[in-house]
Order: structure tokens, then sequence, then C-alpha cells
């Protein structure tokens, strides 16, 4: 995305739904765009576990300038150099490690760490980030878990990913620390093999839907 840089706020307001993909072909990623945009959705976070990925986020980053790319499974401070590099508008780690988040701080870089436990959303504050990724968040504890952390973190918010789908997406949204959700469900594997984004914008405008609709 072109144009001005968001915060790590605006980033997880942008959805309530921030589709998690494993990309295969980088050609795909295009048409994979419009759908999600054509259902309501218009960020997507293209996980760095595939040859193909730095390749999709360079192409929605020059292609489909509405679509707000994100990088996904950032591990080090050089994945942040190569995914801003490529293009990418923001950043999702699973975990969170100081040099990381130090290195986003350094490159004026949004990203939004992944956090499990307290210490870690206390580091992560520590060096100014008040917006995280819950990892895994329905193993790590889910719902329960994140009103308990609205107690001692009233200013932290979350996305919480990992285990999310169509069943809880909306029990997660409701609580009040939760601005957006992360999720594979949203595009599944086999839609994307075969090339359906017809049904890909189908599941989509019907997540937004019923989000709306509620
Ligand atoms: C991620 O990388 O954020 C997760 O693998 C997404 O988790 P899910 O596949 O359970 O949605």
């Amino acid at each position: 995305m072109s144009g001005q840089q968001l915060t790590p706020a605006e980033i997880m307001s942008l959805s309530p739904v921030i589709p998690v993909i494993e990309i295969d072909d980088a050609n795909k990623s295009i048409d994979l765009a419009h759908a999600l945009i054509t259902g309501g959705i218009n960020v997507i976070e293209i996980t760095l576990r595939t040859d193909a990925a730095l390749d999709a986020i360079s192409v929605l980053a020059k292609e489909v300038p509405e679509v707000h790319v994100g990088a996904g499974t950032l591990l080090n401070p050089s994945d942040l150099s190569r995914v801003r590099d490529a293009g990418a508008a923001f950043a999702l780690s699973p975990g969170s490690s100081e040099p990381l988040l130090q290195r986003a701080n350094h490159m004026n870089f949004p990203l939004i760490p992944g956090i499990s436990t307290g210490s870690e959303i206390m580091q992560g504050m520590d060096l100014g980030y008040t917006h995280f990724k819950l990892f895994p968040a329905t193993s790590v504890g889910g719902i329960s878990l994140l009103k308990s952390f609205s107690g001692p973190f009233q200013d932290a918010r979350f996305c919480p990913t990992g285990g999310i789908n169509e069943s809880n997406y909306l029990d997660f949204l409701a609580l009040e620390n939760v601005l957006c959700v992360g999720g594979s469900w949203i595009v599944p594997k086999s839609l994307m093999q075969s090339g359906n984004f017809a049904e890909i914008t189908k599941a989509t405008a019907t997540a937004i839907n019923s989000y709306k609709n509620q």
C-alpha cells in the first residue's frame, strides 16, 4: 500500500478480520486481494513461510494499492528489512524478542508483536508497544486469558490469532480489548489451490456481514 504509513492501532482497526495467507504462487496474489476486497476486507497478512511470500508482498504493494499488505511470521530483525524492502506496509510476529521490537522502533516500521504472557506485554510496553497479536490464541487461554489481561493491561489491545475460525471469531471480537482477529480459515488452502476466488469472496462477505449484522 503506498501512501501514509499507518500505526498498529490504525492497522488493527482496518477490518475485524485479517486473513492469514500461506501463499505458494505469487501470481495468485492479485486475484486473491481482489476477492478479499470485493468481499469487504482490505488488509492481508502474507506469512514468510513460503518461497513465494516476498514476491507476493511486492506484487500486491505495486499492483493492488487498495489492500494493506502485512508480512507475518517475522522471526528476527533482518526479516524486517526484507519485508519493508518488498513493500510490506506492516509486520506481525508470532512472538516477541527485544532485538526485533527494538529494530522495528529504529526503522519506524509498524510491527504488531506476538505475545502470550503478561511478561511479554510488559516487555513490549517498555519498548513503546500497546498493540499485540495474541498467539497462539486458543492454545494459550483464548477468551478467558484476554479477559484476565484487561485488568492489569488496560491500554493493551489485541489481535488474537491461531485457532480462530467461523464458530469463535465473533466471541473474540466482542471483547473490549480485541480490535480484530487473524485467521487462515477465511482463505482455505483448497480454494487457493483450485483458484476458486468467487468462493473466497463469499466466505469473506459472510464473515464481515455476520459481524456487522449481529
Ligand atoms: C498465524 O500464523 O498467525 C497462524 O498460523 C494462523 O493460525 P490459524 O491457521 O489457526 O488461523
